[in-house]
């Protein structure tokens, strides 16, 4: 009883949703997500690796394509030469690994729908970040396309062929500090039944 009483004073406190998300392990990874910028020197294991680039993969795409390439940068050479491509990128310097993802454009739709690499690609960025978060991982999206010199710079430092893309490039490490979440919970950024329409 006295455990029901205290669930539900949780809930009224901090709103049904959160109070169930807390119970869910795959939402409250998604809810405790937040960008890592600072990292510890201890190597992100091959297996993590692995497991990080088969959340990506299981992203959906438009049609299936998945037309997307992943360039794995796990030793101080191959970061340093994405970071000297582009002196803002910070992280990379104390990182121990980078996943840049790209688009393949020998695999996209053709015509207007080619656009859709940018969703694809995105969402397989998200679940890379959030299996970076569930396995105890810090990671950041540092964003490349559509920004002309950054697109550039990547692509020379990576021998990336014509048709492969940098979307971003995310940067992962055990994270030192203590990065806390953000609240972006804002009930005025949704409508119902049409755009202003309240519950
Ligand atoms: C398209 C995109 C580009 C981003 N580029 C950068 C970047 O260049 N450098 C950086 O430190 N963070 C970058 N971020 C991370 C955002 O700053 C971060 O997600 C945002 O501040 C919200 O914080 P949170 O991830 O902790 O929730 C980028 C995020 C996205 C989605």
């Amino acid at each position: 009883m006295k455990k029901i009483i205290m669930a539900m004073a949780m809930m009224l406190s901090m709103g049904a949703g959160e109070a169930m998300a807390q119970k869910n392990a795959a939402l409250e990874n998604i809810l405790t997500r937040t960008s890592v910028r600072s990292y510890t020197e201890q190597p992100v294991e091959p297996a993590k690796v692995e497991l990080l680039l088969r959340a990506g993969m299981a992203a959906p795409t438009a049609m299936n394509k998945q037309p997307w390439h992943f360039v794995v940068l796990d030793t101080r050479e191959a970061l340093d030469r994405l970071v000297s491509a582009n002196p803002r990128a910070g992280m990379l310097k104390q990182a121990p690994l980078a996943i840049v993802v790209c688009g393949d454009m020998t695999k996209a739709l053709e015509g207007k729908a080619r656009e859709y690499w940018i969703q694809d690609c995105s969402a397989a960025t998200e679940n890379i970040l959030l299996a970076a978060h569930a396995l105890g991982l810090g990671a950041v999206w540092t964003g490349t396309y559509p920004i002309e010199d950054r697109v550039k710079a990547t692509t020379e430092a990576l021998s990336l062929p014509e048709h492969i893309i940098p979307l971003c490039t995310i940067v992962i490490g055990y994270p030192k500090g203590d990065a806390q979440p953000k609240d972006k919970w804002k009930p005025e950024n949704v409508s119902y039944g049409k755009f202003g329409g309240k519950k």
